[in-house]
């Protein structure tokens, strides 16, 4: 047989779904396993929106569609971004196979060979991978936890070049839980609208922040800034694989010929279900006010929790469902430590290396709290008991 190609070489699946597919395993051998590992919000999904997708799938929306998703679907986001200040028409909006898959398709109509992406670190551990699976080259900015791992002008300027071709920012952050300032980023998006640099907003932790208020990058912005969002963290829907793109001008035929020759198109029952949904703005804004103050309760446990354990630092996050301690005080290799953990207490949660950050580990406070508290407990057991081996 010929050779795998190079672009797969190094390609390895992500560590966040292993570790859920670890998790689920001992689950089913009947163990009690605290998963902190899943990037995903535990609830369940509004009652009314399966009902609006029994009444999609009964009407018969079966077939294939237009490929930047039915216009009913655009419509009503592109006025939702209206209404915030963001000039996206219908006609600016992609409905894809979710944000991961709307992140992949951005980056294939933007970078050729050689082309640097600067990427805040800690990231989401797919955006290097992605990054180079289009031949660019990931550059990152080190944000740090004394600065509460936001991403300022002053860092941003140290690493962009000439060979700059793009800006990753994912805020509220994955795995960090930081916001970043509104006056940093809009230097920041200033400076690269000049430049020529494009800007990619990965907003799909919109709907989760505590402190401080989410604001759209691409509000003024709208011709170097692409925004990718999702349904999937919002309304506990990450299966379902639906997301969107939002972009001005060229680059938007591209990506929809993109969508076109790879995905055809977005789930076509699903899209209904969330244009029927999406017009019930009462029932979405109660779901979503709802989602936000059981994640503000769990938020603040896991942080009074956390506070506990002598010897840990992290940063309190202000957004998405994450926090990022540092462990390496008991154990510097985070990757070994996960396995104890999951081995040993039987906790599920992400070691920090696939994400940049190599002592740090990802716990998500997407679980009811008495969960959480028998995790953190477990955890802290864990660490102080001395099975860390290089405990305090
Ligand atoms: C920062 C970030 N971007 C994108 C995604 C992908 O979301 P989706 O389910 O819409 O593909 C995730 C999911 O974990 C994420 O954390």
């Amino acid at each position: 047989m010929k050779e795998l190609s190079k672009r797969v070489l190094e390609l390895f699946p992500s560590p966040t779904l292993s570790i859920s597919a670890k998790a689920r395993e001992l689950r089913k051998r009947g163990e009690r396993v605290i998963g902190f590992g899943a990037g995903e919000p535990d609830l369940k999904p509004p009652e009314i929106l399966k009902e609006c997708v029994i009444r999609a799938l009964k009407e018969g929306h079966d077939k294939y569609l237009p490929s930047a998703g039915i216009r009913e679907l655009r419509e009503l986001l592109s006025y939702s971004y209206q209404r915030r200040g963001v000039n996206y028409g219908p006609e600016d909006l992609v409905i894809t196979g979710g944000a991961k898959l709307g992140i992949f398709l951005v980056l294939l109509a933007l970078i050729e060979e050689g082309d640097e992406v600067l990427i805040p670190s800690p990231y989401w551990v797919s955006y290097p991978v992605m990054v180079k699976l289009c031949g660019g080259i990931p550059k990152f900015i080190d944000l740090k936890e004394e600065e509460g791992f936001k991403l300022t002008y002053e860092k941003f300027l140290e690493k962009v070049s000439p060979k700059t071709k793009l800006l990753i920012v994912n805020s509220p952050n994955n795995p960090t839980g930081a916001l970043y300032d509104r006056e940093e980023l809009l230097k920041i998006v200033g400076f690269c609208k000049e430049r020529g640099i494009w800007v990619l907003s990965d907003e799909c932790y919109e709907n989760f922040v505590y402190e401080g208020d989410f604001f759209n990058l691409a509000k003024g912005f709208e011709e170097n800034v692409i925004t990718v969002s999702s349904f999937s963290k919002s309304f506990s829907v990450t299966g379902w694989r639906l997301g969107y793109i939002g972009a001005k001008g060229e680059i938007v035929k591209k990506l929809l010929s993109l969508n076109s020759q790879t995905l055809s198109n977005a789930t076509s029952f699903l899209q209904y279900a969330f244009y029927y949904f999406l017009k019930e703005e009462e029932e979405v804004k109660k779901y979503l006010e709802e989602v936000k103050r059981t994640f503000k309760r769990r938020r603040d446990l896991v942080v009074s929790l956390l506070s506990e354990i002598e010897g840990i630092s992290f940063v309190k996050p202000e957004g998405a469902f994450y926090v990022f301690p540092d462990l390496s005080r008991y154990y510097e290799d985070d990757l070994t430590l996960s396995e104890l953990l999951l081995e040993k207490e039987k906790v599920a949660l992400v070691p920090g290396t696939p994400f940049g950050a190599r002592g740090r580990v990802r716990i998500t406070f997407a679980l009811p709290e008495d969960e959480i508290r028998e995790g953190v407990g477990r955890i802290a057991s864990f660490l102080l008991d001395g099975g860390g081996k290089g405990s305090l």
